[in-house]
């Protein structure tokens, strides 16, 4: 393989960058020339694509992917019948690392499926590709979640008697949201994947607060009706309540440790894969280890919420 092609799909994440520097470095390392595909798949179909060296490792440490994404759409469509093997040769590129979410990672399987040299590497804030335990932007996203909850704490348990709901992202997945809610020791957490017992948590919140307690915290996952939820929590406990909605803050922003440690390692296990021709893999964690996995064993299968976290939080 004399030149790889690294690609960034679907939503960016925190670590994202990181990953391609750690690539980078280890396709050099082998004598291997890397080019970066502009804009996601749709630079693979334009034939946009850039030179890419480890005089970029300084963009490590920002968020977002400086290659730029774009959202499948009917991009995958036009490739297939542009056909996958003609667009890597015109960007000039013998395999590829696809980095992305469920959506992503599910174009790079049906790519492989069709005989491309590709590898994935799971990078999404929601954290719900099935068959790792970890994405990239997830400790990130979580880590601003909880940020967000220690400064609203701070005004909750001066001026009492208020209860505070965080709206965190994750689309229809809550692990965002049960994992802030658990870190943070909050009340409830809502999310798509279970009922939501609005009148249970809000009892709870009342008995704490009747009880002498300042303030109330909820976490929900977006697009579960914020706005009817708090009128309901308002109504049953009797208290105040205020919304934050933390939206693309938890994207963006420079990645945490543990997101930079994993990119590294999902960056250089990516190269390391492709360039063996263990093609059609995706790099996961699992267990603490990282490792490799079909991309046909991640899509297509839903990710189990942590239920032990979820019940840590809402009882039961
Ligand atoms: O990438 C995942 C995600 O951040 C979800 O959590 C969220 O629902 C969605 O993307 C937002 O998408 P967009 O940035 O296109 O509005």
């Amino acid at each position: 393989m004399k030149t790889i092609g690294l690609l960034t799909s679907g939503g960016d994440a925190p670590g994202m960058n990181a990953c391609i520097a750690a690539a980078v470095e280890a396709a050099e390392k082998r004598g291997i020339r890397v080019r970066g595909i502009i804009a996601g798949f749709r630079g693979l179909l334009e034939t946009n694509s850039i030179p890419i060296g480890t005089e970029l490792a300084g963009l490590a440490r920002r968020g977002g992917s400086f290659l730029g994404t774009s959202r499948n759409g009917n991009l995958e469509k036009e490739l297939a019948e542009q056909g996958i093997a003609s667009a890597m040769s015109r960007c000039c590129v013998d395999g590829l690392v696809v980095l992305g979410g469920g959506g992503s990672l599910g174009a790079a399987a049906r790519i492989a499926a069709d005989g491309a040299p590709v590898v994935g590497v799971p990078c999404t804030i929601d954290n719900d590709v099935h068959g790792t335990d970890y994405c990239l932007g997830f400790d990130s996203a979580v880590n601003k979640a909880l940020r967000a909850a220690d400064e609203i704490l701070d005004t909750a348990e001066s001026l009492s008697e208020r209860i505070f709901i965080i709206e965190t992202l994750g689309g229809k997945t809550g692990h965002i949201a049960v994992a802030a809610a658990y870190a943070a020791g909050a009340d409830a957490v809502f999310v798509h994947e279970i009922q939501p017992d609005i009148e249970g948590a809000a009892r709870k919140i009342k008995t704490k607060m009747d009880a002498g307690g300042t303030h109330g915290l909820v976490f929900l996952c977006e697009n579960l009706g914020t706005s009817e939820i708090a009128a309901k929590l308002e109504s049953i406990a009797g208290r105040r309540v205020r919304i934050t909605i933390l939206g693309h803050t938890q994207r963006g922003g420079n990645p945490t440790y543990l997101d930079r440690a994993l990119a590294r390692e999902f960056g250089e296990l990516a190269v390391e894969t492709l360039v063996t021709g263990d093609y059609g893999k995706m790099v996961a964690y699992k267990a603490g280890d990282v490792t490799t996995i079909h991309l046909s064993e991640a899509v297509n299968k839903t990710k189990e919420l942590d239920i032990a976290k979820y019940k840590a939080v809402n009882g039961g």
